[in-house]
């Protein structure tokens, strides 16, 4: 009996020491996260423990932990975050030619350092009652126009996603109009950068400006938010995908690197693998209204009335390069 209690005990506590886990790092802060990865623990019996933190912070922890890792998987919000990862030697090869024959030709890094999951446009938007779609801006150097100088809603020059954006108009059109650019938006400002995305477009509802920047899924996020002045908001003004007649409109992803030196490479390879499953792609796209990033995806109806767009996938790898550039000149503009 004892000696049956104590096997028992033993090999409980063996089963624990040999859990299968993967230990995520993660900059998302979306409720769907939660959704997905318990789906996955339940499929594969892998547990998934995140720890919740801005990019700055978790690189700084992975580069202390360089000696013993604490996480398997970073899951970043900004292509740029990744490649710092990548550049600061962090992060292992996702050896994996099935998980990168998902993807559309030209998309995720040439070096497989991570794999890209979801997909986000930065998008303008305009207020439908006061600017008539033909006068809104085209382009991302259309809201440099003095034409919108005071109606112009763009959140806070610290935002990666801000930064990246100008990191690709720096790696497409050079640093000198790129400076312009950060200066003519600055002068537009319809008020000092305050709150994210969706802040601004609630901002051009209540008629505090006429045009504003935000990430695609925000819209929808508002569209099917419970709260009505939400998505009234999001009635009232409509949506452009600049830079279609040029190199297409800028878009960052939501993506993952497997960190050196884990001992969990096989389960961080199938979180991957589940994460850009088509059905979990889908369930990404409805839940958070950002874009799946595999080859045939069918849109979400409410992300097919937006329309196709082409995205600018060239200087995707390159906003690493010049993120540290965009900082210096959103500083130099005195962009807050
Ligand atoms: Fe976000």
């Amino acid at each position: 009996m004892i000696l049956a209690r104590t096997t028992l005990i033993f090999s409980l506590l063996i089963s624990l020491l040999n859990a299968a886990e993967v230990r995520l790092y993660s900059e998302r802060h979306y409720t769907a996260d939660k959704t997905i990865l318990a789906e996955f623990t339940e499929k594969t019996g892998i547990e998934v423990k995140v720890v919740k933190a801005g990019a700055n912070e978790l690189l700084a922890r992975m580069k202390a932990e360089k000696d013993a890792p604490q996480a398997d998987l970073y899951l970043s919000v900004d292509a740029a975050s990744l490649e710092r990862a990548s550049i600061a030697g962090l992060l292992q090869k996702i050896e994996s030619p099935d998980l990168s024959s998902r993807l559309p030709k030209g998309f995720g890094p040439k070096d497989d350092a991570w794999l890209p999951i979801t997909m986000r446009a930065r998008v303008i938007v305009y207020a439908k009652d006061r600017v008539k779609p033909a006068d809104a801006p085209k382009t991302y150097a259309g809201l440099a126009n003095p034409q919108w100088r005071g109606r112009l809603l763009i959140r806070s020059s610290t935002s990666h996603y801000n930064q990246s954006l100008l990191a690709s108009i720096i790696a497409s059109e050079g640093k000198g109009k790129a400076l312009t650019w950060a200066q003519g938006v600055k002068n537009n400002l319809a008020r000092p950068p305050q709150g994210g995305d969706r802040d601004q477009v609630r901002a051009v509802a209540l008629g505090q400006g006429d045009l504003a920047v935000s990430n695609s899924y925000y819209l929808g996020i508002l569209e099917n938010s419970d709260d009505e002045k939400d998505r009234k908001a999001r009635e009232s003004v409509g949506v452009i995908f600049p830079n279609q007649d040029g190199r297409g409109t800028h878009v960052n992803i939501s993506g993952a690197g497997i960190i050196k030196g884990t001992k969990n490479k096989k389960e961080a390879l199938a979180l991957l693998d589940f994460l850009t499953s088509p059905k979990v792609q889908a369930k990404y796209q409805k839940l958070t209204s950002e874009f799946g990033v595999i080859k045939d995806l069918e849109r979400e109806p409410l992300q097919k009335a937006w329309g196709e767009f082409k995205p600018d996938y060239q200087s995707l790898h390159e906003l690493a390069d010049h993120q540290t550039e965009a900082v210096k000149l959103f500083d130099l503009v005195g962009w807050p």
